[in-house]
């Protein structure tokens, strides 16, 4: 049971999806497969690239691949802008290398995810090049267009469109950049003075829903083990409270369950209690205003991206002026709501999440933040590069309408050959620049050191692993946190086990006591089972925890 001093805990989410087991291990690794490694020295990763480094992956102890979109693509949006959602975009192979990492993943006990783009698609896709035209064909209500060119923002409408691009009397409603026109799955109430906004149950909507079953059957059939949904949110417009939206993920969920009850969907959402009870699977825990996620990590230097100016202090920094509080206040509440039915997926980064958790903080750091990523309940994520610390590339130029997101794109760090062993092609071809002074945050560099972060992770991962107190579901519990206090500690408690965490991001050591109601007495006695030796000692009436500064340990009690 969560516990959580902060906030009160919204209803619990029905649990009424069946998950399958493998979930329960789930660790995932997230590729963009622009920068993992590049096979044929065109300067671009590639799919037989990823195939090349499966040992590698496999060594982490993660068994889940999540690729980024590598379908064909203009690439206005790094891929996220597709124009054939059945094709490889050539520039990562073919369908039948995809077909070949699947098999070749799946022989080495990892699964591989796939990104589903389900809101939008790029204005090069020939859905939206029959859309576009002025005779009427059966792709004229795939998008949503207004029936006036002139009226940019409809009446009653928030939305803009984007007008003066084609034959079609109309303009276009974009999902995000505005070469992303939305696909059309209808209005949640639509106004009948528009007759533009079509109810979710017209013919166009209900054939956008056909469509993306059938993307999503095409490539499970040929091997995927399910998609992360981009944006899944935003699929029903004026949809408020998601009802509508989360009423059609529910019943791709209950089709997927039947016919392919091993796969899995993993949202873009932001808001695990709605994402769960759409039928994901899991959510993933966004850096969105008002998720706490942000206050962990990345406070001090967040100044762009979405929402306002998020300055301050993150709790995982030396500093040690951050707030716990600010975190637990939002997870904890849709933590417990979530619980049952599905899960939280905590990630040390993604491909949008500037600037990397590595920019600014040392190896000792690191291993802080990955103790609590890798203890914490849910499906813990690694962005590849985050495990040797890779620090991003700051200040380029936007590549692949990346902006500020592009610094955390740069190519995996492989060795100290040219390029970082990513590419043979020559410096100024690569996709990205390699990190310049990248020291030791290169794989072969931490291979072999038994003190590197790369070895940490790997460690921290068997213990996930072989703790059933640690598994994805078992029991969270808050044991000790106090708003702007060091050290944060917390219960684990599966499979008859009880692991007690406890993380201290600040240089300044800290000493604290609890009582035994808070941790109740062991049956035996304390076992170290990560980081400080011997951190936690029994007192006269309950605990004492004593770490040293920007230190982590985990004890089984
Ligand atoms: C979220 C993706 O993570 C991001 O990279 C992309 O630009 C937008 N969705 C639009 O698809
Ligand atoms: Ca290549």
């Amino acid at each position: 049971m969560f516990t959580n001093p902060f906030s009160r805990q919204p209803g619990e989410v029905t649990p009424d999806f069946h998950n399958p087991d493998w979930l329960e291990h789930a660790i995932f690794y997230e590729i963009y497969p622009q920068s993992f490694y590049d096979t044929n020295g065109d300067g671009i990763g590639d799919i037989p690239g990823i195939i090349a480094k499966l040992p590698y992956i496999q060594s982490l102890g993660v068994n889940t691949i999540w690729l980024n979109p590598c379908f064909s693509s203009p690439f206005g949006d790094a891929g996220y802008d597709i124009s054939d959602f059945y094709q490889v975009a050539p520039r990562y192979g073919t369908n039948d290398d995809l077909r070949r990492l699947f098999e070749e993943a799946r022989r080495m006990g990892i699964r591989v995810l796939l990104d589903l783009v389900a809101g939008h698609t790029s204005t090069e896709n020939e859905w939206f090049k029959q859309s576009a035209r002025h005779k009427r064909n059966p792709y004229s209500d795939w998008y949503i267009w207004s029936n006036n060119i002139w009226t940019r923002t409809p009446p009653g409408s928030r939305h803009q469109f984007i007008a003066g691009m084609s034959e079609r009397n109309g303009g276009y409603m974009p999902n995000f950049f505005p070469f992303q026109p939305a696909l059309n799955y209808g209005f949640a109430n639509p106004d009948p003075d528009y007759p533009w906004q079509q109810p979710v149950d017209a013919p166009g909507p209900q054939a956008v829903r056909a469509e993306l079953k059938k993307i999503i059957k095409f490539w499970l059939d040929m091997g995927a083990s399910g998609f992360r949904v981009d944006m899944a949110a935003s699929l029903v417009k004026d949809d408020p409270g998601s009802r509508a939206t989360i009423q059609l993920w529910r019943e791709v969920r209950t089709w997927l369950d039947q016919d392919y009850p091993e796969a899995v969907l993993i949202s873009e959402w932001g808001i695990p209690e709605r994402a769960i009870r759409a039928g994901f699977h899991i959510d993933l825990y966004l850096g969105f205003p008002g998720s706490g996620y942000i206050s962990l990590f990345r406070k001090h230097q967040w100044g762009g991206g979405f929402g306002p100016n998020r300055r301050g202090f993150s709790f995982f920094d030396r500093e040690g002026l951050g707030n716990i509080a600010e975190f637990l206040d939002e997870y904890g509440p849709q933590y417990a709501a979530t619980r049952q039915a599905g899960y939280i997926c905590l990630f040390s980064g993604n491909h949008d999440t500037s600037p990397r958790l590595g920019s600014g903080r040392s190896r000792e750091d690191l291993k802080v933040a990955f103790a609590f990523l890798l203890s914490m309940p849910g499906v813990p994520k690694i962005y590849y590069g985050d495990e040797i610390g890779m620090a991003g590339v700051p200040g380029l130029p936007s590549k692949e309408g990346g902006y500020n997101r592009t610094e955390v794109r740069t190519p995996m760090q492989w060795d100290t050959d040219a390029n970082a062993g990513f590419s043979t092609a020559p410096g100024e071809k690569l996709y990205l620049p390699v990190e310049a002074n990248s020291g030791d945050r290169v794989v072969s560099e931490q291979e072999n050191d038994p003190g590197s972060l790369l070895n940490a992770i790997r460690q921290l991962v068997i213990i996930r692993k072989t703790h059933p107190a640690l598994a994805n579901h078992s029991a969270f519990q808050v044991v000790y946190a106090r708003p702007g206090r060091y050290p944060f500690a917390y219960v684990r408690e599966g499979g008859g086990e009880r692991v007690l965490v406890v993380v201290n991001p600040s240089s300044q050591p800290a000493d604290v006591e609890i009582t035994h109601e808070q941790l109740p007495p062991a049956a035996g006695a304390v076992q170290t089972i990560w980081g400080v030796q011997n951190g936690l000692k029994p007192a006269p009436t309950g605990w004492k925890i004593t770490l040293p500064g920007i230190s982590a340990g985990m004890y089984k009690i």
